[in-house]
Order: C-alpha cells, then structure tokens, then sequence
C-alpha cells in the first residue's frame, strides 16, 4: 500500500500506528490458522509496522503459546508482543507470589501450575491435588479421577490457608471448581473445610457467610462465549464465572442478600488489560525507533538525554482488529489511553461475529476478516 514507504526511508522513521490483533477468531480458529493471517502479519513486518498479540486465551506460559503460533502462522513472532489472559499476573508483588498459597484454576492439566511457577509464584496448588487427596471434595468428579491423579501434586499437611484463587484458563471440570472455589469463599480465612460462621447461625440464608479473611478472587478473561472450532460460539471462562454466580447467589442470597461475590475481572474490554498491552506497545515502538535512528546522534541524543525515555510518544493511534465486539469493540472504544494514544477498531466477520447483524458495540469498520483490516487501516493512514 502506498502509504507504507520503502524499507530506507521506513529506517528513518517508524510508522506512528501500530496494530492490536486478537487471536481466537481472528488469526485462528482453535489449531487451525485462518487463511490471511500470515499474509498480514507478514505484511505488516515486513513494512516495520509494530503490532502485539493480544487474547483472552491463555493456559500456557507466553513463550511457549509464541512458538506454537509462529509454526502455526508461519510468521515469527515477539514474545514481549504477546498478551494473554493471565500475563499481568505475573505482576503480583513478590509478598503476594513468595509468602502466600495461592489455588490456581483452570487450563489442561497442570500446566496452569507450570506457568504460575515461572511466573513466580512459590506456593501453588491446583484443584486436581486436592480432589486426589481426598475425592469425597465432589463426589461426581469421581469419572475424573485418573485424570486428576496423573496432574496432582502432594499437598502439605496441615494445608496452609489460600490467601488467593487465580482463575488463569477455562476450567475442565466446572463442578469440581465450582465447588473448591465456593468452599474458600464460605470459609473462615481461606483455610479449606472450615466455615465462617461468626454468628453461628449457619440456617441462615447466607449460611452464616462474613468477611472473614476469605481469599481474593480473580478471573483473567470475561468472555461469555468464543470462537473455537464449533460453528456456533462455545462458553469461554465467563460461562464459568456466572455459574459461580449463580451458585454463590442460591447458597447466599446474592446481591439481593447484600452478598455480592467478591472478585477481580480482568482481560478485554477491561481497560487494565487494554492499558498494559499499551504499555508493551509504546516500549515496543521505542525500543524499534532507539535501535533504528541509533546512528542518528541528534534523534539518538534526544531520546537519552529525555530523562525518562518512557515518556517520548512514539505512538499516535492503535488498530484493535478482533471478533467479539463484547471484548475487542467494546474495549478498543472505551478505552481512553493516558499516553494520547487513539484507538480504533475493526470487527472481523471470522470468528464470534455473525455477518450481516447489527453488533452492539459499533467499530470503526466492519470486514471479512484481518487481511481485509490491515488494508482498511493502511488506507486509513495514507
Ligand atoms: O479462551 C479464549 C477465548 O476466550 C477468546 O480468546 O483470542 O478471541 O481473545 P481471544
Ligand atoms: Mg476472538
């Protein structure tokens, strides 16, 4: 397209756009990669045009989810370009990841542990370790168990109090969850098989359930549905989420109990995910422009002599391509960027979206899919 210069003059200056591309319905359905997407993911590299990765997916560290796509796409991709579900927990403080048992959820087997590990997190249990400690935890998981055994790790005795539940992936064994995570959510201090019963009264509608020190909880992606293989839309985490919430209000009395579930939601169209993958992005950019004018001593001189090179703007607007306008529209317009930046959007007609309907958060443009985004997005920027 016209507007992207030649290689040398594209040295001199690294475009001021930058693409934010969703994976499960628009580069990919399930295992297979749909049919343009190496052909414009490789466009933009091969024009210098920044972009980052940016799912609800997850279940595997971020390095390994890179290799797998790059083979699948044919195209090689950054890892630090890459956000999904579950990457800003990593930024939990060392306390939170160092002194506290954290029950982690989600994923195929334990890889979600695996992650957690490299992630920092010191103290990790899994559902599977407690259901093979003791079975009776759900009695209709029993079909599960060899399944369970083979991921399980030995729990400490006493078992410690879980001060957090991060609910990284999908879960497969929605009852088993369900009821490990109500068990903590009822207890007194996140200390399994107890109940906070301060006034003892356990008849009561809510059970007896207080504050008392019950563990945080976290969902790392809200999606009610995704596209995945199937030819209509399947459950994605946020399925599981309002079972929970539905589970939580029968036993409590809900919201009209004046007993809400208490929990953090984060993942597109939260704006904490949208800002973080923001983040990446403008580092991206600055890192391409530092290493691209580095021969330039006067442009080279500006960036280090800025005191704090994080605040130069190398970045004016952002394309956010996706599928689900309840998670890529609906974030990429509300999201207000405290560094100026503007972000537009385009609905992809490849994944959860069905043609032809009226989506309830109007993007900027609707097209049949990611190849046919970039190049709206390059004519945009002519
Ligand atoms: O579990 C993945 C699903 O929720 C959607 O992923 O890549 O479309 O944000 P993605
Ligand atoms: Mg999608």
């Amino acid at each position: 397209a016209r507007c992207l210069q030649t290689s040398t003059d594209q040295e001199r200056s690294i475009t001021r756009f930058a693409f934010a591309f969703d994976i499960d319905g628009v580069l990919v359905r399930s295992s297979d990669a749909l049919p343009r997407a190496h052909k414009a993911l490789s466009h933009l590299q091969s024009h210098h045009v920044p972009f980052i990765l940016l799912t609800n997916g997850g279940g595997k560290h971020e390095t390994q989810r890179v290799h797998d796509l790059s083979e699948k796409l044919g195209v090689s991709l950054d890892v630090e370009m890459f956000v999904q579900s579950h990457t800003p927990f990593a930024n939990f403080s060392p306390e939170e990841k160092e002194d506290k048992t954290v029950l982690v959820v989600g994923g195929d087997g334990d890889n979600c542990r695996h992650v957690a590990h490299r992630y920092g997190f010191k103290n990790v249990i899994m559902p599977c370790d407690i259901f093979a400690a003791d079975p009776t935890v759900m009695p209709f998981s029993s079909a599960q168990l060899s399944v369970h055994k083979r991921h399980a790790q030995p729990l400490l005795d006493p078992l410690p109090p879980i001060s957090t539940i991060l609910v990284f992936n999908d879960p497969r064994d929605w009852a088993l969850d369900l009821q490990l995570i109500t068990d903590l959510l009822l207890s007194k201090g996140g200390q399994l098989g107890t109940l906070s019963t301060l006034n003892n009264n356990t008849d009561l509608p809510n059970r007896g359930y207080q504050q008392d020190g019950q563990p945080q909880l976290w969902f790392s992606n809200p999606d009610l549905l995704w596209a995945a293989k199937h030819p209509l839309p399947r459950f994605g985490q946020g399925g599981f989420r309002e079972a929970l919430e539905g589970v939580w209000a029968a036993i409590t009395g809900g919201p009209q109990n004046g007993v809400s579930l208490q929990k953090r939601v984060i993942g597109k169209p939260y704006r904490f995910t949208y800002e973080f993958a923001e983040k990446k992005l403008l580092s991206h950019s600055r890192g391409m422009k530092r290493s691209t004018l580095l021969g330039t001593k006067s442009e080279d001189d500006a960036i280090s002599s800025n005191e704090d090179s994080d605040s130069i703007k190398t970045l004016d607007r952002v394309y956010m391509v996706g599928d689900n306008p309840e998670s890529d529209i609906k974030g990429g317009n509300e999201y207000r960027s405290p560094m100026g930046v503007k972000w537009r959007t385009a609905l992809v007609e490849t994944g959860v979206y069905v043609a032809g309907s009226e989506p309830k958060y109007k993007p900027s443009v609707i097209v049949g899919d990611v190849w046919d985004a970039v190049q709206w997005a390059l004519e945009e920027e002519r």
